[in-house]
């Protein structure tokens, strides 16, 4: 009888096939409303161009500098283009304090430039003579004005900067290095999903779509020119453009609170974004422990769990009552046990302070583990198939980054199966990991940016 209380919980998010196709019309329709001029400004998958319209070819020679921000790392870093499609690359991780990350703006670009100077003088680049392009890739919402020009559209995942939203952010960073005196000119700023697409692409020419699945989640892709009615820009050869998505905020007018469960609800109120990032917050890595955790705190409260637990909590605390007290990376562990014994899961359980879980403690977690992560990886997998289906070339890569894709068991297989069923059948589509991460992808397009600015003068 449990079992079935169990199940009753769980069931609420069983997507099945029907469901999904479903899904997949709604966001197709409102990718149109994106791209359209006449319903973008009401829409919630903003579909904004990213004004990077080729892809490097390996004849790029040089050295760039690049930034990647909004991630579960803010890193600088140096990227040494060589003959050949050879790279060589170096970073530096920095931290960005969470009082930054909901301070004032001004402060996070300072904080920018400084580390960008603290990493000039250890890789001993020189702070004089001609400027160093930089590659900025910027994870958030932007409003592409340019290649080098794009405002802050809304602030998502973890960061509330103030001053920032609506302005120039290229603009913002300059100044910040200008006052230093660096010098280092951004020529370009980049989605982390332009970014990845841009490094596969350069080894792999069928990619066209890029895709993070990490703290948050997004995909770009190439979309021809006269499918773009808010362009702007010209009509040259090739007739093409990235498509920054910004899936994330799919469901923001209401259109998925029928799959939504309570536990996503309450997710989402407790957030520092209520109301947005609808779809984001069912897939990626900074709610996916959360959803897991209250999953775990509802089933107690019924006596479904942890039984004969419940009168020991009183003497010591487990972090389970605590609000992001279950990280994603837990979600990963307890998936990889397999078989009964439940290693992992009773390791992490134990550092919640479960004493001695029992085998069904161990085992209805991993269940509830198993179904919040097969229901991300099939929303993420039906609304790549939706973007395969659309591009309808013989050969599609999707290029991919992001911790929760990296290091979760079974993320990519249950994404897999999901796409061989929803992606029409001439098509052959291929997941790759990327390896260096964005700031290369960045790196690319600011060397060619700033080639072709060159060639202008
Ligand atoms: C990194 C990319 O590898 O992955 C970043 O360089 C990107 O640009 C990040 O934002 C996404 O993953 P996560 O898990 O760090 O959010
Ligand atoms: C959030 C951001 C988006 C980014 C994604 C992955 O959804 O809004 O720009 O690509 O996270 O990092």
């Amino acid at each position: 009888e449990s079992n079935e209380q169990i199940e009753k919980v769980l069931e609420s998010l069983r997507l099945d096939d029907e469901k999904l196709r479903q899904i997949m019309q709604y966001l197709e329709k409102e990718m149109e409303d994106g791209l359209s001029p006449a319903t973008h400004k009401n829409a919630d998958v903003k579909m904004f161009p990213t004004y990077v319209r080729t892809i490097a070819d390996g004849s790029e020679t040089g050295q760039v500098l690049a930034l990647d921000l909004g991630g579960t790392n803010f890193r600088v870093l140096l990227v040494t283009l060589l003959p050949q499609s050879r790279v060589e690359l170096t970073s530096k991780i920095f931290v960005i304090p969470q009082s930054i990350m909901l301070g004032e703006g001004a402060n996070l670009f300072r904080h920018l430039a400084e580390c960008l100077l603290e990493f000039m003088r250890k890789e001993n680049l020189s702070l004089t003579g001609p400027r160093y392009p930089l590659g900025f890739t910027f994870s958030f919402p932007c409003k592409q004005e340019g290649l080098a020009s794009a405002r802050l559209s809304t602030w998502t995942k973890g960061f509330t900067c103030s001053g920032v939203v609506n302005e120039d952010v290229v603009k913002l960073l300059q100044n910040a290095i200008d006052e230093k005196k660096i010098n280092v000119q951004c020529v370009a700023l980049v989605n982390d999903t332009v970014g990845t697409l841009m490094a596969c692409a350069y080894k792999d020419p069928n990619t066209a779509i890029g895709l993070i699945l990490g703290t948050g989640t997004n995909a770009c892709y190439v979309e021809k020119l006269d499918k773009v009615g808010t362009w702007d820009g010209d009509y040259n050869e090739p007739k093409q453009v990235i498509i920054n998505m910004e899936w994330g905020a799919f469901g923001n007018n209401g259109r998925l609170n029928y799959i939504r469960t309570k536990y996503d609800e309450e997710v989402d109120l407790s957030s520092v974004n209520p109301g947005k990032q609808v779809f984001e917050k069912m897939i990626s890595g900074m709610y996916m422990g959360e959803i897991v955790r209250l999953i775990i705190l509802d089933l107690m409260q019924q006596d479904l769990l942890f039984i004969g637990q419940r009168d020991g909590y009183g003497d010591y605390s487990t972090p389970l009552f605590t609000r992001g007290g279950f990280y994603t990376k837990f979600v990963s562990t307890v998936e990889t046990d397999e078989g009964i014994a439940f290693a992992n899961t009773r390791r992490v359980l134990e550092d919640m302070g479960i004493r001695n879980p029992t085998f069904d403690d161990c085992a209805i977690v991993q269940h509830i583990c198993k179904n919040v992560s097969k229901r991300a990886a099939r929303l993420a997998g039906a609304a790549l198939a939706v973007l395969i289906n659309r591009i309808n070339k013989p050969n599609v890569t999707v290029g991919v980054d992001g911790s929760l894709y990296r290091y979760h068991p079974r993320f990519k297989r249950n994404m897999e199966k999901c796409m061989k069923t929803m992606v029409s059948k001439n098509i052959k589509f291929k997941l790759t990991l990327s390896d260096d991460g964005s700031g290369k992808g960045a790196a690319l397009i600011a060397i060619v940016a700033d080639r072709y600015q060159r060639s202008q003068l």
